[in-house]
């Protein structure tokens, strides 16, 4: 065997596909495939990125008999629907013209063999290529492909490194059959003047502008043509973005949008799809390997650390490990790559056991990154940045509360006596909609939460002031309070017991 190939029980997308046993399962359950197309998904699969002529595939499942090629394209073409190839953006065999086909998904062996560093994404029209192939979300883009069709302006919101480019790329692809090569990505991230969005996007479109009313201009070059802009990271410059999306949308009748922010433009036309975690286990979960393989947290995870550790084997042993860490990392993917990255350094006990503690969270780094994705407090600094003084002193007075809170505790909390509360909700608004804080609605009352790497941040951010030990006083208070009432259970759960301490 050439020491590229992979054996073993092999991973792609959900399915798993074990050569020795001959099975492809989704979900734990076998996929009719006949015993032809199961010779040849398995030769393809164990030969990742590499282009396969027809005939080697022809000689290794007829051997000693002369074939057409349309018998292997009839079996192709069953393998790729019994795979779902081709829908929501997902892509597992390409046909390369004239040489043959390639397995194009990244595939992880289970037992001892590592990602496949030659895997590449078959991306389409103007998209950028990335060598990843994205892991669940199949629902939401479909959702968010069928939003786009019909409404022609969608935004993913949601926090940095929870996914959102990743899955507007997948949109993209998924909708390369509408608009062939006219699908345009517009990366906003490296640009710190709002005066250049409108030029960003005229260069990614192949146009240049030269009237002094660039926006308008844009808008006349597009008007009679049908695409698709993706407008990717637009939090930093999001009036400048919100204007020219407006025009985009109010002013052509082709031109459709796609834009990932923090933050929504809240501009006529736009449609909100709020980007959710990646699931992981929850506390009751069965927490054996295999179960626990079904969750597209855990799936990133071993991925990740296989093409880092070049080889990974998840036990039942470690597999509760594995849950703990999903479920503290909130399933935000960034976060779950970042701490992949440790395990090849520390080992899985380690690693878990370093992120219980709060700072290390922030620390956790990606070398080969964009600058604002190296790390998790990067992330943050990139959102702390963008927030107005009153939002960013709120956010701090909150990070005591582990789990939900209330806008009542948060108003206890973070407020000066005798401040008005209003000027503490506009603050918390502005926190959820510049996607810092996670909501909640249950019957009457809106309960708020931080997630775990935010909340790292935001005490760090607390202990750099002088007000700590006031804040961490007024949240042992207000705890207390809530100890007395009925509510004892849920104000238990909100208690951090570390900064009791402190405050005691
Ligand atoms: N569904 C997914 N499958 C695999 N990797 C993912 C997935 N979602 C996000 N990632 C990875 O997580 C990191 C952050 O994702 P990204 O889409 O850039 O987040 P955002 O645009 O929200 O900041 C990237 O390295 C990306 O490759
Ligand atoms: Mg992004």
């Amino acid at each position: 065997m050439a020491d590229d190939e992979l054996r073993g029980d092999l991973l792609f997308g959900p399915f798993e596909l074990s050569s020795k046993e001959r099975v492809l399962q989704r979900d734990g359950v076998a996929l009719p495939l006949g015993s032809r197309a199961l010779d040849i998904l398995i030769y393809l699969v164990e030969r990742p990125g590499k282009v396969i002529a027809k005939q080697e595939l022809i000689d290794h499942v007829w051997p000693g008999v002369t074939v057409e090629e349309g018998n292997l394209r009839v079996h192709v073409a069953a393998i790729r629907k019994a795979l779902g190839d081709g829908q929501f953006g997902n892509r597992y065999i390409t046909n390369v013209k004239g040489r043959g086909y390639s397995f194009v998904g990244a595939v992880v062996a289970l037992g001892g063999a590592r990602e496949s560093r030659n895997a590449k994404s078959n991306y389409q029209g103007r998209l950028p290529v990335r060598p990843i192939m994205m892991i669940g979300r199949d629902t939401v883009v479909s959702e968010v492909s069928s939003k786009l069709r019909n409404e022609r302006f969608v935004t993913l919101l949601g926090p940095g490194g929870i996914g959102k480019t990743t899955i507007a790329l997948a949109v993209g692809r998924a909708v390369t059959e509408e608009f062939g090569s006219e699908i345009y990505f517009v990366d906003l991230e490296s640009l710190t003047d709002p005066h250049q969005v409108a030029g960003a996007v005229a260069t990614s479109l192949g146009i240049s502008l030269k009237s002094t009313d660039p926006v308008l201009e844009l808008v006349d070059l597009v008007r009679s043509r049908k695409l698709l802009i993706i407008l990717d990271s637009c939090e930093h410059v999001i009036e400048a973005v919100a204007l020219i999306a407006e025009q985009l949308y109010q002013e052509t009748q082709q031109v459709y949008l796609l834009t990932t922010s923090r933050e929504l433009l809240k501009v006529e036309g736009e449609n909100c799809c709020r980007v959710l975690p990646l699931d992981s286990p929850t506390d009751g979960s069965e927490l054996t390997a295999n179960a626990l393989l079904r969750y597209p947290a855990v799936q990133l995870f071993v991925r990740r650390v296989a093409a880092r550790a070049g080889g990974v084997v998840l036990t039942d042993e470690e597999a509760p490990l594995v849950a703990e860490m999903c479920r503290k990392l909130d399933g935000m993917p960034l976060a779950i790559e970042l701490a992949a990255g440790q395990v090849a350094a520390l080992g899985l006990k380690d690693t878990v056991s370093r992120l219980v503690s709060q700072p290390e969270l922030l620390k956790l780094s990606h070398r080969t990154a964009v600058p604002r994705h190296r790390t998790l407090r990067a992330t943050l600094d990139w959102s702390y940045d963008l927030l107005s003084d009153a939002e960013r002193i709120v956010l701090r007075r909150i990070a005591p509360f582990v789990g939900h809170f209330t806008l009542e505790g948060a108003r206890h909390v973070a407020g000066e006596p005798g401040e008005d509360a209003g000027e503490i909700f506009d603050a918390i608004a502005g926190l959820v909609e510049k996607s810092l804080i996670a909501t909640r609605v249950d019957e009457a009352q809106a309960h708020y939460r931080l997630l775990d790497t935010t909340r790292a941040y935001a005490l760090e951010k607390l202990e750099e002031h002088a007000e700590v030990d006031v804040v961490v006083r007024r949240h042992a208070e207000y705890i207390a309070g809530h100890l007395a009432t009925p509510n004892r259970i849920r104000a238990e759960r909100m208690l951090d017991k570390r900064t009791l301490r402190r405050a005691g």
